[in-house]
């Protein structure tokens, strides 16, 4: 049973984190796990079962991270053991036609109502790159538009604007400063960039009417999951649609983070929203690096053979073991109630967290519904945008609460700008009770805030 009342022994993790030094840069391979983000360091995780996982101590914690959303069935769930140890029994991978990835294909279609056919990438970084190609090579135009705040990968031109700044950083959401989250990319990649505010249709209209007619597609995540979890105003992802569509442009979806987690086919079907090319990742791979490009045949057959094709190579493609996991995780996730489960367990857990914040009368918002949601420590009734986040929420008083947290059993990431993660793996009723667990210790680094 997790204590919710102790300070954990890190010696084992802190150990490891000082050998890593020796070979990995900041002792990590990414620095959102690093001491960028977690004070003194990371804490080290040997092992995951279902909603939990133990550090290099020994220490339990309720996983509410999970792989930053990647593990839609939680830690080891046996019947994707069974999947992965069958499969490397007979070879993980062989770089020629499986019928594994014909099957993982035909799984995805019956998913998502927009995919006439899909292609398959190793991580989402990958999807949204070849979706971006597909889009150019499609309409014959050069530029796109990104919002401000919004994360599609580590390609050179998406990292512009994702990360957050302080307010005065930020210029007229008319007129976005623009800032590199990256150094090493030259300056010319951001020319075909065109930069808008989101969740503003007034604004959007205003840079489709000056800049639609150059722009090969709009790129959106339909929930920005980057600066933690902002909803979409009503309407506003149909008006994005028509406005792409007026001018010619595609509207690429980026459901890497929201795709097989809302609804079966991701947010496209519960808003009601057909995108023509849409980017999947995470929760499809269910533990396991893969991407995937969906949208219709006119533009995903333009990576057919030929002199004018879109190139999409990769040694890893359609590699046969994670072909096997997204044909199992699929079928786990149909099974009868597991959406509406999905958002019961999230639904509880925001519930419990809100009244936690009344009652003890901090300032927070809780946002989001079901499956994914954040805390904002804010003055304001709702963060709708990049700016909003930029300006009115305490990232550091945050962190400080996540690290209390950590103390206290629940596993959780303290950068403010990612989301927490319900699995079908967490409960809200029984003996191991996550969602009884997660309060408990929330109720208690409450109380460390003042
Ligand atoms: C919306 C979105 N798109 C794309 C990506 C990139 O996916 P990956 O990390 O698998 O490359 C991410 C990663 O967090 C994401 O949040």
């Amino acid at each position: 049973m997790v204590q919710a009342t102790e300070t954990r022994n890190r010696t084992n993790s802190r150990r490891w984190f000082e050998r890593a030094q020796a070979s990995l840069i900041e002792g990590v391979n990414s620095p959102s796990r690093g001491a960028a983000v977690y004070t003194p360091g990371p804490i080290v995780l040997e092992r995951g079962k279902g909603s939990r996982v133990w550090d290099a101590d020994g220490n339990e914690y309720v996983d509410f991270m999970m792989s930053f959303g990647a593990l839609i069935h939680g830690h080891a769930h046996p019947v994707l053991v069974k999947t992965v140890s069958d499969a490397m029994a007979e070879g993980s991978h062989f770089a020629a036609s499986t019928s594994a990835e014909i099957e993982a294909g035909e799984c995805f279609r019956r998913f998502v109502p927009s995919a006439e056919a899909v292609r398959f990438t190793n991580t989402g970084s990958e999807a949204t790159m070849l979706a971006l190609r597909l889009a150019r090579a499609h309409t014959g135009r050069r530029k796109f538009l990104k919002f401000e705040g919004h994360y599609h990968g580590w390609y050179d031109p998406f990292l512009l604007n994702a990360h957050s700044h302080p307010p005065e950083y930020l210029g007229k959401p008319e007129n976005p400063a623009r800032i590199p989250d990256s150094e090493g990319i030259p300056s010319s990649i951001f020319d075909d960039v065109v930069l808008a505010p989101w969740n503003n249709e007034a604004a959007l209209e205003a840079v489709m009417k000056k800049h639609g007619h150059e722009l090969a597609a709009v790129i959106t995540e339909p929930i920005m999951a980057n600066m933690g979890c902002i909803l979409p105003r009503d309407g506003y992802l149909q008006r994005m649609l028509e406005l792409s569509h007026d001018s010619g442009a595609l509207l690429i979806l980026d459901e890497v983070v929201t795709g097989f987690r809302y609804a079966p086919g991701g947010c496209q079907q519960y808003y009601g929203v057909t995108p023509d090319l849409s980017t999947f990742g995470k929760a499809l791979g269910a533990g396991f690096p893969v991407g995937a490009v969906a949208g219709p045949r006119s533009i995903l057959d333009r990576m057919r053979w030929s002199e004018h094709m879109v190139l999409h190579y990769g040694t890893f493609n359609g590699h046969r073991l994670t072909m096997k996991v997204i044909a199992a995780n699929l079928d786990l996730l149909s099974a009868p109630e597991t959406y509406a489960k999905l958002h019961a367990v999230g639904n509880a857990a925001i519930a419990g967290l809100r009244d936690v914040f009344r009652r003890r009368q901090i300032k927070a918002v809780v946002q989001g519904f079901g499956p994914m949601f954040q805390i904002y420590f804010t003055e304001r009734d709702a963060i709708h945008d990049y700016r909003d986040y930029c300006k009115y929420v305490d990232a550091k008083l945050y962190s400080r609460f996540v690290h209390a947290l950590l103390d206290r059993g629940i596993y959780m990431t303290p950068s403010n700008g990612l989301h927490w993660i319900i699995s079908t793996a967490h409960t809200d009723a029984g003996a191991e009770n996550d969602v009884e667990k997660l309060i408990q210790a929330v109720d208690q680094a409450a109380s460390t805030l003042s």
